[in-house]
């Protein structure tokens, strides 16, 4: 039996942190032997917030780096950066027609974009998620590993998909979000204001590069309260969060005791913390000194980055040869 198509990409545009990691990567790993995998660096849409280029080749080499760190085998996927393969840009062309003024206004990361950055309020980022239809629909992928913020565009790109093969006729599968457990994960920054990510509220999101003492620093500054007063209640979320966290990087009866102890109102969250704090260190310290290395070794990440590419052509362009059938541009 032919193997489903995954897809998943990660923007470039600063360091990856845990939500990256429970979020999308853990997912592209316990993927990657089942599925036929294509997992790139978005950097086409890193421009749409982020026209400085200066860091941009550093980012995208970490991030390649810290996947395969993670534990994606560039043998088993193809991983490879946006920009080495143009038949996405040319199919975002014929999607483009597809797409509506109206729906891209109203779409909810476009509002708050346009919120954090009034004074570039550019095309692309208008039509943000036609390009993220075009980089799932040209490897006609019907599995999309995301984290929940990802939601409403992958409802847009079963839309355009949906239009494209009512008007031309069928060429795209209809792509779905996916997170094993069916759950989507969402991250909360350690504040508990919004979700950790790569350029906002720094201190409060763990990063897969920070050091042992600064994981340390960042955990034992994570807000909590003076605890609960009631056996059983219900945790504020960003009580609920520290828990989330410890389930994620500590073992099982840990979690419990912590957890017994938030029921019987006897918690001490200094502890929690620290033992959170000890456990993160364990989790990623080696993912850290993984990635570092292969970061080092560029003629490694440029073979790795080639070898993708062409994986993803190939797949790319079987799939615009259709769309261009389809529409019936083959003179
Ligand atoms: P981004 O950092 O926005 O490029 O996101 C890359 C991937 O990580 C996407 O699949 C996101 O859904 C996921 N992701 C980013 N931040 C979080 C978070 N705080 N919690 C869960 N998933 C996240
Ligand atoms: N928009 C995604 C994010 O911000 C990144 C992305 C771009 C992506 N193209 C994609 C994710 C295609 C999945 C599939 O996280």
């Amino acid at each position: 039996m032919k193997k489903e198509v995954v897809l998943s990409g990660i923007r470039p545009t600063g360091f990856l942190h845990l939500g990256n990691y429970f979020g999308a990567m853990r997912n592209y790993v316990r993927m990657q032997d089942e599925f036929n995998c294509y997992f790139f660096v978005a950097n086409w849409h890193s421009l749409t917030t982020h026209p400085d280029t200066k860091e941009l080749q550093n980012s995208v080499h970490r991030v390649i780096a810290e996947n395969i760190a993670c534990g994606l085998d560039p043998a088993k996927v193809a991983l490879y950066v946006q920009s080495d393969v143009p038949e996405i840009a040319e199919l975002y062309l014929y999607l483009n027609m597809l797409a509506y003024k109206g729906e891209l206004e109203k779409t909810t990361t476009f509002k708050e974009k346009v919120r954090l950055q009034p004074d570039n309020v550019n095309a692309g980022l208008l039509t943000y998620p036609v390009l993220m239809a075009s980089d799932i629909l040209i490897h006609r992928a019907v599995k999309v590993p995301v984290g929940k913020d990802q939601e409403q565009h992958l409802e847009m790109a079963r839309n355009f998909a949906e239009r494209f093969n009512y008007r031309y006729g069928n060429v795209f599968p209809a792509p779905q979000a996916f997170n094993f457990g069916n759950e989507l994960i969402k991250i909360m920054s350690l504040d508990g204001n919004g979700k950790m990510s790569k350029s906002e509220n720094q201190m409060n999101t763990l990063y897969l590069a920070d050091d042992d003492d600064l994981i340390r620093k960042k955990i034992m500054k994570a807000k909590t309260d003076s605890g609960p007063a009631e056996k059983n209640s219900v945790k504020p979320d960003y009580i609920e969060n520290i828990f989330t966290l410890l389930s994620l990087v500590s073992d099982p009866s840990t979690v419990k005791k912590f957890e017994d102890d938030f029921n019987n109102c006897i918690i001490r969250y200094g502890d929690l913390k620290k033992q959170l704090a000890e456990d993160m260190v364990k989790f990623i310290k080696p993912i850290r000194e993984k990635a570092a290395d292969i970061q080092n070794n560029k003629d490694l990440l440029k073979k790795i980055i080639h070898q993708g590419a062409e994986k993803a052509r190939a797949s790319a362009s079987a799939t615009l040869t259709e769309v261009r059938n389809a529409i019936g541009m083959n003179y």
